[in-house]
């Protein structure tokens, strides 16, 4: 018999290795995998674009959304994130989209355009998504939700290590820093803050490989598609 699809969710703090378990879990299941975090970064850097993320050009970000397409599509097996038909994957990682990333998330207007969006990859369920909200907001009928946290050291450190494999040389010290913001901002914004939905599994990544939280993960997941 077919095994049922399900709806994955991992939601969690900034830097706790979501994505790339949330990628892996896709594979091994063979479902789509979408990173609502790339959707925020792919709409801040349009804003960044047209100058249009201040204050007081807000109503013309809001207009502007119409005009932004987001799109994930697959290059030799490695999905990418295009921005109205261009590839920008290593530009939405880029530290002046980490600065403004959150601030434009507290938006609703923005929240509620990307909204639809991830809604409509989970029609046919066979979904993993990692992000802020998803298991709270955008699929709270969701039938595995994981939430991850891990000590603040850990997760500098880990997201300083991988921007210097990618030739980013951003001090330890800022990406702590800006890690602790983006944390604050997010969980303290009004509408669909970050928080654990009370039904996630909530782990603490930071004693934990990547293999270790894989098998977690994958314990749960067993349960629910068998
Ligand atoms: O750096 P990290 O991979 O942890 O973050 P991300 O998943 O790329 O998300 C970047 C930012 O987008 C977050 O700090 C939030 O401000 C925002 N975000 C959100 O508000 N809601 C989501 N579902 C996903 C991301």
């Amino acid at each position: 018999m077919k095994k049922p699809k399900i709806i994955i969710t991992i939601d969690g703090y900034a830097s706790t290795g979501k994505s790339t378990q949330a990628k892996n879990i896709a594979k091994k299941l063979d479902y789509t995998y979408i990173d609502s975090g790339a959707m925020y970064r792919a709409v801040t850097l349009y804003a960044i674009r047209k100058n249009i993320l201040n204050e007081s050009r807000i109503n013309t970000l809001i207009n502007s959304l119409v005009d932004i397409n987001i799109e994930f599509k697959k290059n030799k097996n490695v999905q990418k994130i295009y921005l109205n038909g261009e590839q920008v994957e290593n530009e939405i990682r880029m530290s002046i989209v980490n600065s403004n990333v959150s601030k434009l998330s507290t938006i609703p207007e923005v929240r509620n355009f990307l909204l639809t969006k991830q809604r409509d990859y989970g029609k046919n369920k066979g979904l993993v998504m990692d992000g802020r909200d998803i298991g709270t907001v955008v699929f709270p009928n969701a039938e595995c939700k994981f939430f991850f946290n891990a000590k603040q050291e850990v997760r500098a450190k880990r997201r300083h290590l991988e921007q210097r494999r990618k030739g980013n040389l951003e001090t330890y010290h800022k990406v702590f820093e800006n890690i602790i913001e983006r944390d604050r901002i997010d969980t303290n914004r009004p509408f669909n803050p970050l928080k654990k939905s009370p039904d996630a599994i909530e782990i603490d990544v930071s004693d934990l490989t990547e293999n270790e939280v894989f098998n977690k993960l994958w314990g749960h997941i067993t349960k629910k598609i068998n």
